[in-house]
């Protein structure tokens, strides 16, 4: 089978479900409510690579307190597919011992990375442990999860875009969106 070569990503996006406008207003929000939880406070932040790097970076440049960071790197999905196995391929740098630690995601579907991970932090005995997401998926929900900060709930699509990706690819659409069903449907790039 001839597979479809993407030349430029924008022309397999289907629909965009939150725009570039909308996202920088959010993110604008989430970073001021952030500063004013944690003034006086050291915090951390952590963000879950790959997919939180874009958020992350425009969360931060809104944030007005002085911060720390440190970063995680883990991945669970295979195609639009979470295989339930969370790998670590990168750990703190840092301990989070005696630290205020704010977890930057991207999107919580499942729940199964990011309560991984904070059980993984929580292990270093942190003085606290809070979690921010851009994205919350509540209808795929495995695992219990208290969402400190989002920005946005999303409905059961597989969403791409602004730091998410199908197969590695889309991570740089400047919007968080649905591709079109063909493009999912392709199993190779
Ligand atoms: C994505 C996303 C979250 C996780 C959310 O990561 O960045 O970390 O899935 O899904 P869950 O709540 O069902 O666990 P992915 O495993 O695709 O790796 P990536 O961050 O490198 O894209």
């Amino acid at each position: 089978m001839q597979l479809k070569k993407t030349i430029n990503v924008h022309d397999d996006v289907a629909e965009i479900i939150f725009n570039e406008q909308q996202i920088q207003e959010r993110v604008k929000e989430l970073a001021l409510k952030i500063s004013n939880d944690y003034i006086g406070k050291q915090v951390t932040l952590v963000p879950i690579l790959k997919g939180a790097a874009i958020f992350f970076g425009d969360l931060l440049k809104n944030i007005t307190i002085p911060i720390s960071l440190d970063f995680m790197m883990v991945s669970s999905y295979k195609n639009t597919l979470s295989s339930g196995f969370v790998c670590v391929e990168l750990d703190l740098r840092e301990t989070a011992e005696n630290k205020n630690i704010l977890i930057v995601e991207d999107i919580i579907d499942t729940g199964i990375t990011v309560d991984c991970v904070y059980e993984r932090i929580k292990l270093q005995k942190p003085k606290s442990i809070k979690i921010c997401s851009l994205l919350d998926k509540p209808s795929r929900r495995r695992k219990i999860i208290n969402i400190d900060y989002f920005g946005f709930e999303v409905q059961d699509k597989f969403v791409v875009g602004y730091g998410a990706d199908f197969n590695e690819i889309y991570r740089n659409l400047p919007y968080i969106s649905v591709l079109k069903n063909e493009i999912y449907e392709e199993k190779e790039f």
